[in-house]
């Protein structure tokens, strides 16, 4: 668990062009999801290509500790023994999620239903993100949450004996708390309505249709209205995850920004809740190419070919865009930092309570290596120097949050002087590859040693 590693100061230096292929690990969002759906089967669920991140591995611990037998095969594959929908038994232990929102929020959604009672905590970072937004829809079905002031971990959910069916409009674009609301759907009887004005990831959706749920989209004048009807039988599945989108981002931006780099990542899902960042680099000019594009398992797919492309301008990217690039903003900022003139990131609230505040942590890290950056409560703007002309040479807080620190391992590549993170401990939470990864193209990531 992240809970309680011992930070790791990392620094990132210049170095000569990226090249070969970046193969990177499993998604995030659907590897906890595989977990979870899986424990809610009666029957075996087989999972390849799980990402195994400290967070999904929490999740796979936090599904036994529900009376799941989870199996790790090897090689990424795993293998998931259910409880069926509403069979969850009560954990004898505290469940800790370490540093993920996902992981957490997720699985109060799918215990808040059964009549069970469940404890969750996590680390630094995840004790002090907002819960509420998830226990207050939570509260409809008829489930209790005791938290700490604010609605913090942590907490104990006590599921809803004889829970309803609801119908939520989600008030913040946010995938995890619609996820949690359709989770604990799934064990209410009847229609469970949930509606979202923008459309956020819909990993949720596709996997419980895939499940053998019976789930409805639909796009209004309202919004999307998700129906889903209650206390289904899933049904065990084999699971493929694809590679993650938002780990192909950091391989693909430090391609842009570093000279003479041509690399190839292969197997990224554009599934457009999630491409925004791809979209955004080449509205900027990157020279990022979609390759061999195909459709797997129902998911547009394509091999990302980035390529380095000195004559980047900033651009304002669309607010409309920002939940399909939701965790791309971070390094979005570091290539913007590399580009001709002004990037503009405005509607994106949301990056204020996300593993830390993403933007103050940018913001600061960025400014002390000489880029400047201006904020308001929910935007920000980063001017870019041009390729060539960013200073670098400081030390930047990673405040328990892995994408800042992968993001200032990537602006060290390409900086005039060496970059450097307090701690790069929470890259393993969701790329625990990433330094061997980054080496074999030719990077220059190095641990600090005392
Ligand atoms: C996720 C949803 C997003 C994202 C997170 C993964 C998910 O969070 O930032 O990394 O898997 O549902 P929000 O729902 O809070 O936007």
């Amino acid at each position: 668990m992240s809970s309680h590693a011992t930070p790791i100061p990392m620094t990132s230096s210049a170095c000569g062009p990226l090249s070969g292929v970046a193969e990177v690990p499993g998604d995030k969002s659907i590897s906890h999801r595989s977990l979870i759906l899986g424990a809610m089967c009666v029957g075996e669920t087989t999972i390849s290509g799980l990402l195994e991140g400290d967070d999904v591995l929490d999740t796979a611990r936090a599904m036994r500790a529900f009376g799941a037998e989870v199996t790790d095969l090897g090689g990424g594959n795993w293998s998931v023994h259910g409880v069926g929908v509403g069979g969850f038994a009560e954990p004898e232990g505290v469940i800790d999620c370490g540093n993920s929102g996902t992981g957490v929020r997720l699985i109060m959604g799918a215990m808040a239903t059964s009549p069970i009672t469940a404890t969750f905590t996590g680390d630094a970072s995840l004790n002090g993100r907002p819960m509420a937004r998830v226990t207050d829809p939570l509260a409809l079905f008829g489930t209790q949450a005791v938290g700490r002031k604010g609605g913090r971990l942590p907490m104990t959910i006590v599921g809803a004996a004889e829970p309803v069916p609801v119908r939520y409009v989600v008030p913040v674009p946010s995938a995890q708390v619609k996820s949690a609301v359709l989770l604990a759907g799934l064990n209410a009887p009847g229609k469970t309505v949930v509606i979202e004005a923008e459309a956020t990831r819909d990993h949720t959706e596709r996997m419980l249709s895939g499940f053998g749920a019976e789930i409805t989209v639909e796009d209004t004048d309202e919004g999307r209205v998700i129906t889903l009807t209650g206390q289904p039988e899933l049904q065990a599945q084999h699971v493929d995850v694809p590679r993650d989108p938002s780990s192909a981002a950091f391989p693909v931006c430090a391609a842009l920004i570093v000279p003479g780099s041509d690399v190839l990542v292969p197997g990224i899902g554009l599934n457009p809740t999630r491409a925004g960042l791809f979209t955004t680099l080449r509205e900027m000019g990157a020279d990022l190419i979609y390759e061999n594009e195909r459709t797997e398992g129902g998911e547009p797919v394509a091999d990302l070919r980035a390529k380095f492309s000195p004559d980047m301008k900033g651009i304002e990217v669309p607010p409309a865009r920002a939940a399909s690039m939701i965790d791309e903003y971070p390094v979005l900022s570091v290539v913007a930092s590399f580009a001709q003139g002004q990037t503009m990131m405005r509607g994106v609230k949301e990056l204020r309570i996300k593993e830390s505040d993403r933007i103050d942590a940018m913001a600061k890290g960025l400014r002390a290596n000489g880029v400047e950056v201006d904020e308001g409560p929910d935007w920000w703007a980063v001017t870019g120097l041009g390729h060539g002309n960013v200073p670098g040479g400081a030390t930047c807080a990673s405040q328990l949050d892995h994408r800042i620190a992968m993001s200032f391992m990537i602006l060290g590549m390409a900086a005039n002087a060496p970059v450097s993170v307090d701690d790069g401990a929470p890259i393993t939470t969701s790329f625990p590859i990433f330094e061997p990864l980054m080496a074999r193209l030719g990077a220059n990531v190095a641990r600090v040693t005392a």
